[in-house]
């Protein structure tokens, strides 16, 4: 590779190198503010390195022809995409995903994400997003894993895999792009765009790990974020890009800006003109400008020595492997057979796979009475906004759906109960809210479902049908936009006109299921006191009227678990289970003066991290560590045994805590160290052994921020969710 490299760098003009830097956006999928002055010519002259949102292998096979025979040195283009949770087969949004807590499922869902965006051109993709979030008012917690660095990293490296699979020359993987890099999860009060505000050794410990973690699993190149760190926006950040990513970490691949990221350090007011921001990109160690057209435009700057040449060449060589690394060199059109669409795009095989891990990303947090699973029988009334539209269905960030080709839950259920005999009942019942204009707000790009009734009219006829029957399943939430990129949200609780829609249902004395749709952690404390069964249902992608219709019929036994808390009210953001030791710790969760708590609210979640229920029980015996004492060097096993003591088989997520009571730093009460999911049959017992050593244990310490166990007293905990735990003492000598 760096013999065929240097061969054809020392062939190109300084325009051609810096053209290799340049991604603008092609074709009709607009995911920002497109401005790029794309055209033939441009490839001709080599002045283009990649287009991004261009779909189909023959209209990409036509641009690369383009690319390879009509520019000089036939250097071909990569082809990006934000392929997030699926193509045209979606799979939960990232945050339903990792409520599955099953790598394997996970990786499947990236590998079969990349068999199809492969199938139609595309050969790198704008994820995974590894971005940690404590944050529920942020929109784009609904594309991250949640809330737990040692859960995110486990998943980054799961979805890394599943794109780029055992080698990239295979034409069935692509190459993934690490997002966004770093620390956009952190952006103040959840507004999205903001500037975030770390010190290191909680960057560190609490949001760092997932960016390392993909990065080590050989993830071919990173996003820049948007925001800043130490205030420098990260695009431009020599300390983020060449110190840590590349000299610490090691990084061998490529970084790109994110959407315009270059040019923004004018709207940061930390450059004055386009040229001075990519000279401070390129020579902070970004390597591709999308959409900015900075790097490209940087050849007067070179010649008059403004710019580093050198910095150009470093990059136009990491863009080059690259471009080698995918085999695009031997085959150009290696992602362009158009047989393969017809073969491989939303096959049934992707479509079951999508459903069974659909099935598993369900979260059920509350089942009064075991009113679900439901029976198959009697009259049942389906009610709410959600229930009926296809276009929510995939959730946010899924510019490849075909919404047409999936169900609305009314369309599974109705399957579900077909020749059944039970009698399925439909009513809209209310919009998504009584404000016309916020729900326009909420169902952008093509999701409006507004209707022109009244509020009343729609709520008669849903009482109507309602008292009709047995039992009432409300399809209720948010919509699939009001989580995502800029649907950064202050009220996150149910949307009024839903709200009292439910009031009403429930006054009729039938039991009423809500089945809820969130892109977020939402405040559903209502809901919780109220309603005898919730599940939450996120946005459970092409397949999520047959997963929900599985999961309330009990076809699937649910099996997902919180990777967010659930708060009780907005004000407690930012808001984890990860809380660290204070000064003036608050046990109890109730008021008492002078601790850490607010006054009106309790210091806990409503649904702690790790929860979910199932249809049926778990219970946790014989835990014990091998040893009480543990060298520093050692290591000691923790075990506990699973039993299921229900009627029916069913997953159960073990997970593992730790609490290091004396450190340097300040650690967290409960962190993560591991889980382990488990199937077990009706009466089966199982038992899980954790390894613990300074590997699974240690942390960043604050003087050096290198990863370290210090000897004292650490809790050992293990349960079924943050909250619910037992815990031995391991004492570190
Ligand atoms: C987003 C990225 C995305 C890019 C390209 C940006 O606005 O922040 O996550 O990959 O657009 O669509």
């Amino acid at each position: 590779m760096d013999l065929f490299v240097s061969r054809l760098m020392s062939q190109m003009t300084l325009e051609e190198k810096l053209g290799q830097l340049n991604l603008p956006v092609g074709g009709d999928i607009v995911t920002g503010g497109a401005h790029s002055s794309l055209s033939a010519e441009h490839i001709r002259q080599g002045k283009v390195g990649g287009l991004f949102n261009l779909k189909g292998a023959s209209a990409i096979r036509e641009i690369q022809r383009i690319a390879v025979e009509e520019s000089r040195l036939g250097i071909p283009l990569l082809f990006g995409m934000d392929v997030i949770h699926g193509y045209e087969t979606v799979f939960p949004i990232p945050l339903g995903l990792s409520c599955s807590w099953d790598m394997e499922a996970i990786e499947r869902s990236a590998q079969v994400a990349a068999r199809e965006a492969t199938a139609d051109g595309i050969c790198w993709t704008f994820s995974p997003m590894v971005d940690v979030c404590h944050d529920g008012r942020w929109g784009r917690i609904s594309e991250g894993s949640g809330e737990d660095p040692y859960l995110g990293s486990r998943i980054a490296e799961a979805m890394v895999r599943g794109y780029q699979g055992a080698s990239l020359a295979d034409s069935a993987t692509m190459m993934a792009c690490v997002k966004h890099f770093a620390l956009y999860g952190l952006v103040e009060a959840g507004r999205e765009y903001n500037n975030v505000y770390p010190d290191d050794f909680h960057a560190f410990n609490e949001y760092m790990q997932p960016y390392k973690a993909a990065v080590d699993a050989g993830a071919g190149s990173v996003m820049a974020a948007f925001n800043t760190i130490h205030g420098v926006p990260c695009t431009g950040n020599q300390w983020l890009l060449n110190d840590l990513l590349r000299k610490q970490w090691g990084f061998q691949g490529f970084v790109v800006s994110d959407y315009c990221g270059l040019e923004q350090l004018q709207a940061h007011g930390v450059q004055a003109d386009l040229e001075q921001s990519a000279i401070q990109c390129l020579e902070a160690g970004l390597d591709m400008d999308m959409v900015s057209d900075g790097l490209v435009s940087l050849a007067d700057a070179v010649r008059e020595g403004r710019c580093s040449k050198k910095a150009v060449d470093i990059a136009c060589r990491r863009m080059l492997e690259a471009k080698y690394r995918l085999g695009l060199f031997d085959n150009p059109y290696k992602y362009c057979d158009t047989t393969r669409r017809e073969q491989v795009i939303l096959c049934p095989e992707h479509r079951a796979e999508a459903r069974r891990i659909a099935g598993e990303c369900m979260v059920l947090l509350k089942n009064e009475k075991e009113l679900l699973p439901l029976q198959k029988k009697g009259t049942i009334a389906l009610i709410g906004p959600l229930a009926d539209t296809r276009a929510n269905m995939s959730g946010t960030w899924a510019v490849a759906a075909v919404p047409g080709r999936y169900k609305t839950v009314k369309e599974g259920l109705e399957d579900a109960l077909r020749g059944t005999g039970a009698r399925l009942l439909y009513a809209k019942g209310s919009n998504l809210m009584y404000d016309a204009g916020q729900e326009a707000i909420a169902t952008m790009f093509g999701r409006e479902m507004r209707d022109s009734r009244s509020a009343e009219a729609m709520r008669a006829e849903a009482l109507g049908i309602a008292r009709k029957a047995d039992v009432i399943v409300a399809a209720m939430g948010e919509a699939s936009e009001m989580s995502g990129e800029c649907a950064s949200r202050v009220d996150i609780e149910m949307p009024d006109a839903q709200h009292d829609l439910l009031v009403e249902l429930l006054k009729l004395g039938k039991p009423v299921v809500l089945v809820h749709f969130a892109g977020r952690p939402t405040v559903l404390n209502w809901e919780a006191e109220h309603l005898p069964a919730i599940i939450e249902s996120w946005f459970s992608g092409s397949e999520s009227a047959d997963a929900i219709a599985d999961v309330l019929f009990g076809e699937v036994n649910p099996s997902g678990r919180l990777t967010v808390q659930l708060p009780r009210h907005v004000g407690q953001y930012p808001f984890s289970y990860r809380q660290m030791r204070t000064s003036r710790p608050n046990e109890g969760g109730t008021f008492v003066k002078y601790i850490t708590c607010y006054s009106d609210v309790s210091s806990k979640p409503l649904y702690p991290f790790g929860y979910g229920l199932s249809y049926t029980d778990f219970v946790y015996s014989d835990f014990f560590l091998t040893d009480s004492i543990m060298p520093l060097d050692g290591q000691v096993e923790a075990h506990v045994t699973v039993t299921n003591t229900g009627k029916r088989a069913g997953a159960e997520i073990v997970q593992l805590y730790i609490g290091d009571r004396v450190a340097k730093g300040v650690r967290p009460y409960k962190e993560l160290r591991g889980f382990e999911r488990l199937t077990l049959e009706a009466g089966e017992s199982r038992e899980v052994v954790f390894v613990l050593d300074a590997g699974r244990m240690g942390y960043y310490e604050p003087e050096h921020l290198s990863w370290t166990l210090e000897p004292g007293e650490v809790e050992i905990m293990v349960g079924a969710n943050s909250r619910d735990t037992q815990m031995r003492l391991l004492h570190v000598e």
